[in-house]
């Protein structure tokens, strides 16, 4: 047998097996940058989903987001358990008008927001008060004047319960105008902070017809007791005020249209 013929019978037996080698290695290739595609799918479609329900869930409680906004500022996570007890907080809890020249620490803001709208069950998403249907009708923003919390400028700020952080909204110090607002009562322009709370009617009437209205007033009294034995067990004295005029703190604050202010609360370290 020549060299030449020797070759081609190697050559005849081997041509399947590259062939099979071949096509194997190719399709192995082939199926492992397939599945690598389909998870790489899998997991963009399961980000978008989330995107998705995260948005839907901020658009089922009407979440109007302000035009101007200068960025965020996290909170630190909120003291469970504290100093004083609950019976001792309701016994000492007064309205308090007169202030320290003192101001709040970021935990004592932290607090605050927590005790008005913290999320105090992230499975489901419900908070600190409670809320007809968790519909979640109201807003809380914080009106921070010069010096009024260690590590915070002076402006408006809107509490985001979601990741309990605040949103920087207005830049100054709006105390004075809202003390105006508030038919001049000299607590709202002393106090280091003040607490703002709105409702957005619609998120509750939209379930319960008129009957929510009545739901969002009971619904800001819940935030309100809240925020009294809160400021009360950490040593800070308020007072919440109903008397104002309503479009006056609506404009001073650039309030969406839909959210309508119901309460103003001065708060500070009161003064001995
Ligand atoms: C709905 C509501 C509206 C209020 N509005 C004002 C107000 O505009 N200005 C004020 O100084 N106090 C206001 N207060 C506080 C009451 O005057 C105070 O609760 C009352 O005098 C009893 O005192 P106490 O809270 O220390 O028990 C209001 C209280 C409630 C419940």
């Amino acid at each position: 047998m020549t060299e030449a013929e020797l070759n081609r019978d190697y050559g005849k037996l081997f041509k399947p097996l590259q062939v099979i080698l071949c096509g194997g290695i190719n399709m192995g290739i082939k199926l492992f940058n397939q599945r690598i595609l389909t998870m790489v799918v899998l997991f963009a479609v399961a980000l978008i989903v989330a995107a998705v329900l995260t948005s839907l869930t901020r658009l089922k409680h009407n979440e109007s987001k302000p035009s101007e906004a200068y960025g965020f500022v996290k909170l630190p996570s909120p003291d469970v358990i504290g100093r004083m007890s609950v019976e001792e907080a309701i016994q000492r809890r007064r309205s308090i008008r007169s202030y320290a020249d003192k101001p709040l620490s970021l935990q004592d803001v932290s607090q605050l927001m927590w005790a008005a709208q913290g999320i105090t069950d992230p499975a489901r998403g419900f908070r600190a008060a409670p809320s007809a249907g968790a519909t979640y009708p109201l807003e809380v923003y914080l009106v921070v004047g010069e010096n009024g919390v260690t590590g915070l400028d002076e402006g408006l700020y809107r509490y985001d319960p979601y990741e309990h952080q605040l949103e920087s909204i207005l830049k100054g110090d709006l105390r004075s105008s809202l003390a105006e607002a508030a038919l001049d009562q000299g607590w709202v322009r002393e106090a280091p902070v003040n607490i703002v709370i709105a409702a957005v009617y619609e998120r509750t009437t939209g379930r319960y017809g008129e009957r929510g209205i009545r739901y969002v007033h009971m619904e800001v009294g819940h935030v309100g007791q809240n925020l009294y034995l809160q400021a009360t067990a950490r040593g800070l004295g308020m007072v919440v005020i109903g008397a104002f005029k309503d479009d006056q703190v609506q404009s001073l604050l650039k309030l969406p249209y839909e959210q309508k202010p119901l309460y103003i609360i001065p708060v500070g370290y009161p003064r001995s």
